[in-house]
């Protein structure tokens, strides 16, 4: 059997992994598949090597760190075609688990290559797709293999990310709060112009909140703003106005000097921002605010964190209206690769019910896009999956 998870995940200096998260999320399907004695050969990417080897997106270290989670040994096989995984998987016990090097060593991975794919194909009978954050790319371990093996079905993770997708966007339960945050602005102004007539109330911060502000040409000193979208950030204002969305940018800022980003020098309201200055979290006023929408909101969908999280003091704004949704009734749904490394890092990750794993396919579904994982399946997102499967032959 050949289980596709996503353990797209960066290194630490040491070559050691940053955090073990994705590998605890898949191992739900994991631990079932094991013991329905399956024999399972595990297929992932990490980072984006374009086919050629990088030593340092190895596979290696997230055998290792599944081996220990899992309590039990995990073979690393050094590539994921051709003789070496043939036979790892040949000698492989019902009950027993191998990991593959690097799916994207190979440049027919990304091209979902026809050959690489017939070489995929032989390790297996059954597919398991449980990649949720890659379930937006149409690649060979993906997509690919879904298309073709005699059994295909999907995984706990890629069921209950899909539930919660279903959530947050069939239906949401009113008010339905939208906050956008983070620093990759034209995919979310893209989602914003698709979601604002279903949305209730949209909180924005970030650099996509000082993008709006800049729309409203609000000056923001050395602030990071995207000069490229202001444009489009003025056009979903007016936009906002006249589909009745209750849209909230930042009233007050921590602000630094450019040249000390790190540390904060006071409060400041942005519309005093000074020029050599930069807006780096969210005030008091903004937080009071925004704390009493995210109370009164039933549904939640949260993208992006909302200060410059790579500087751990600025990430106490995020943090402190994370922590309301760990109590509140409703249902919140999280995502981004910054806001979840910064919930993560205040202890809440865990506490909150959905943190998605994958903010590309999270936002991608959201868009409207279809994710090729799923639609090789015959699969839409957006509604229950459990138990859906295609079988050929
Ligand atoms: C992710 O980490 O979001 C996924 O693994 C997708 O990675 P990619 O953007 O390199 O395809």
């Amino acid at each position: 059997m050949l289980l596709r998870v996503d353990y797209n995940i960066a290194a630490k200096n040491d070559g050691g992994l940053v955090d073990d998260w994705r590998i605890r999320a898949s191992l739900p399907t994991i631990k079932r598949l094991l013991e329905a004695g399956a024999r399972i050969g595990i297929l992932t990417h990490r980072g984006r090597p374009q086919g050629r080897v990088i030593p340092e997106l190895s596979t290696a270290p997230t055998a290792k760190a599944l081996a220990e989670l899992l309590g039990q040994a995990v073979e690393f096989v050094p590539d994921c075609v051709g003789r070496v995984a043939e036979q790892a998987m040949a000698k492989l016990a019902p009950g027993k688990v191998c990991l593959f090097e690097n799916t994207r060593f190979h440049l027919g991975e990304q091209m979902n290559q026809q050959m690489f794919l017939q070489k995929l194909q032989v390790l297996g009978d059954v597919f398991v797709n449980d990649a949720f954050a890659t379930a937006h790319r149409a690649h060979a371990s993906t997509s690919g293999l879904g298309a073709t093996m005699p059994v295909s079905v999907i995984g706990e993770l890629m069921v209950r990310e899909l539930e919660w997708l279903r959530r947050a966007t069939e239906e949401p339960e009113r008010p339905f709060l939208l906050v956008i945050g983070g620093a990759d602005v034209a995919p979310r102004l893209d989602l914003i112009g698709k979601i604002l007539t279903r949305v209730d109330t949209l909180m924005l911060g970030g650099t996509v909140g000082l993008t709006f502000l800049a729309g409203r040409d609000v000056s923001l000193g050395q602030s990071q703003i995207e000069h490229s979208c202001v444009e489009a950030a003025r056009d979903l204002l007016a936009e906002a106005g006249v589909v009745g969305c209750r849209l909230h940018l930042p009233r007050d800022v921590v602000v630094a000097r450019k040249q000390a980003v790190a540390t904060p020098i006071g409060i400041s309201d942005v519309h005093q921002v000074k020029d050599d200055e930069v807006a780096s979290d969210l005030g008091p006023e903004t937080l009071a605010t925004w704390s009493r929408l995210l109370e009164e909101a039933k549904t939640v969908l949260w993208i992006g964190s909302l200060g410059a999280y790579e500087t751990p003091g600025y990430r106490a704004g995020t943090l402190k209206l994370a922590e309301i949704l760990t109590t509140k009734n409703g249902f919140s749904l999280l995502a981004g690769n910054g806001l979840v490394a910064t919930l993560a890092d205040g202890g809440l990750r865990e506490r909150l019910p959905a943190v998605s794993t994958g903010v590309g396919a999270l936002l991608a579904a959201l868009q409207g896009h279809s994710l090729p994982s799923l639609s090789v399946l015959g699969l839409r997102q957006g509604k229950a999956w459990d138990g859906a499967e295609r079988r050929r032959g």
